[in-house]
């Protein structure tokens, strides 16, 4: 796994800046990283409002976006919350804190903090819908199932939560392979978390797809 990292970080890190911390493999380079984003996808808009509305998140809510980038996600779901709503994304990288700060934090209701997956500073059950997307396989392999825990911890009681990554589907099959070509395949699977969340405690674990290349995996908290 270190090692399929380490080859990642050479293919991506003149665009992304990429940079391995103890936290995890960072992204520093929120331009470089919002402008792969917006040809991989097509546009990002698009993709995001699907994956805020799988998500489940509502009205109202407070919703956590752990490693959340750029912050486009986050603009989505702050969008789907309202108002009277609140979306906070957490991202181990300073620099996508301060990039989502300046844009998609200009909206009332976001909000982005520097933190790590794996130790949130977020007290418990204090969140509706937690999300974290093409950010498992950034995290330390051993450290993953803390990182779960922790989504299981500040998730409210009838909370849930949406974990996603790159899928080879449809027409994009073939550009997702290329790029995750020097990736365990099973690594990006995000249907490989199933066992673990069904341990924490998790219900209702299924999986779904989002073009043109996204995999997602929902659960519950029970109530
Ligand atoms: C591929 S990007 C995904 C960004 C965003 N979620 C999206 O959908 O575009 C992975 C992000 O995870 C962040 N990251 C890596 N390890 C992390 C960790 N342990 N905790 C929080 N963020 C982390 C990186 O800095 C980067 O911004």
């Amino acid at each position: 796994m270190v090692l399929a990292n380490r080859r990642l970080s050479f293919n991506h890190e003149h665009m992304f800046r990429i940079e391995q911390d103890s936290n995890g493999i960072l992204i520093t380079n929120p331009k470089g990283y919002n402008a792969f984003t917006t040809v991989f996808f097509g546009g990002r808009r698009r993709h995001d409002r699907r994956v805020a509305a799988v998500s489940g998140a509502a009205k109202g809510q407070r919703v956590l976006d752990i490693a959340s980038g750029p912050g486009a996600l986050v603009a989505a779901l702050a969008d789907r919350v309202g108002p009277t709503g609140e979306v906070i994304g957490i991202d181990a990288a300073c620099e996508m804190v301060d990039y989502a700060t300046a844009h998609a934090g200009r909206r009332p209701n976001c909000r982005f903090q520097c933190g790590a997956a794996q130790d949130l500073d977020l007290p418990d059950a204090s969140i509706d819908v937690v999300t974290c997307t093409f950010a498992m396989h950034h995290i330390p392999e051993d450290e993953r199932d803390q990182a779960l825990a922790e989504m299981w911890r500040v998730l409210r009681p009838g909370g849930r939560l949406l974990l996603a990554d790159m899928a080879a589907i449809g027409a994009h099959s073939r550009l997702t392979k290329l790029l995750s070509r020097h990736m365990d395949p099973a690594e990006i699977d995000i249907r490989r978390y199933r066992d673990s969340l069904r341990a924490i405690g998790f219900q209702q674990i299924e999986y779904s797809t989002v073009k043109p290349a996204t995999g997602v995996l929902t659960a519950l908290r029970p109530a």
